[in-house]
């Protein structure tokens, strides 16, 4: 049986542990490219986790690469390319870059690999992802983004330390934007199928929900250097493996919603079953009054990214 072709664009700090995951969880062979600037990197980094494999016991050919040539007839593309924040720049600054250089990775994507699904995981994450929906001109089933794995998987984490229980056994959910105005949805969240509120005071859980929503700035100021990006990788991992496993996992992605929600055309977090047809469907949720007008302040922020972005592309 033909192995799935996995390729990750940016051979970064992102990049290169999700490509450590991929391989090690035996999700198919991978391309890990970068840009021609970055010279062997690519490669280097490809080789040393190949002489891993017969250590830690998994089958997986990686390559890396500056040419998209490797990355032709992909399954899953995984794209992490851009920069993160760097002292002086502005959030516009930021949002500028990657957006071009998303641009000119969805160019490609859709020159050599026009049958993929597309993992988009640079920021800011929700103009990022339409940005390479728009130029891909893809069916928006084909094209997610990463960020509610993560933010949840943060949530779970802290939920479970708090309460000094497995994070198995948390389940949760965390729907919007991914940045300050992600949504808590408190109703769908238990701990061994008890609902979290009755183990929580509604006060501490808002404190929860806050260090959540402030998860990757409590990540920037520690390690200084640059962003996270063990569990970053770790959430697209879990989202190529519900792919080519066609494992039909309902799990909070930045999916394409029009009617849905009412929201219009944008890509916003919401719950998705995942499977080899990509997002095969948006789960609408009753929410409550307070969750539907938080869901509509995220909304309204993603809308407006977008429209900065595409004046800045414009300009
Ligand atoms: P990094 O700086 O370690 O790696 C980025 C890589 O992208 C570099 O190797 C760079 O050469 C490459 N690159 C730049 N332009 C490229 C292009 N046109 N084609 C191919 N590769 C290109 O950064 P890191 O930590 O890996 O983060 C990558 C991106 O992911 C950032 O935008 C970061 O903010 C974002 N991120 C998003 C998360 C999410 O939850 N959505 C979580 C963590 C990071
Ligand atoms: C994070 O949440 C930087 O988006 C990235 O860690």
């Amino acid at each position: 049986m033909r192995r799935a072709k996995i390729t990750i664009v940016g051979a970064g700090n992102v990049g290169a542990t999700c490509a450590h995951w991929c391989a090690s969880m035996e999700l198919g062979d991978i391309v890990l490219l970068d840009i021609p600037a970055a010279g062997d990197m690519p490669a280097g980094k490809a080789l040393d986790l190949m002489q891993a494999s017969p250590i830690m016991g998994f089958d997986s050919n990686i390559v890396g690469t500056t040419s998209y040539d490797d990355a032709a007839e992909s399954d899953v593309v995984i794209v992490t390319a851009g920069i993160p924040r760097k002292p002086g720049m502005s959030r516009d600054d930021l949002l500028s870059t990657n957006a071009r250089i998303v641009t000119s990775v969805a160019e490609q994507i859709k020159a050599t690999s026009p049958n993929a699904i597309v993992i988009v995981v640079s920021n800011p994450l929700d103009a990022m992802v339409q940005q390479m929906w728009k130029v891909t001109g893809f069916d928006p089933s084909r094209v997610v983004g990463q960020a509610g794995v993560l933010d949840t998987a943060r949530y779970r984490t802290f939920l479970a330390m708090e309460l000094g229980v497995s994070v198995e056994d948390i389940s949760a959910l965390l729907m919007g934007g991914h940045g300050d105005t992600m949504v808590p949805i408190p109703s769908c969240t238990s701990v061994g199928g008890i609902p979290v509120t009755q183990l929580i005071d509604s006060q501490r859980l808002e404190e929860i929900v806050d260090r959540t929503r402030k998860g990757g700035a409590e990540i920037v100021s520690l390690l200084k250097t640059g962003s996270a990006y063990y569990a970053p990788a770790a959430a697209c991992a879990q989202m190529a493996e519900a792919i080519v496993r066609d494992k039909k996992r309902l799990i909070p992605c930045a999916a394409y919603c029009d009617k849905q929600y009412n929201v219009g055309g944008y890509y916003v977090g919401v719950p998705v079953v995942l499977g080899s047809g990509g997002v095969e469907k948006v789960v609408e949720l009753q929410l409550t009054d307070r969750e539907t007008a938080d869901f509509q302040n995220s909304v309204d922020a993603v809308k407006s990214l977008v429209a900065t972005m595409e004046s800045l592309l414009s300009s």
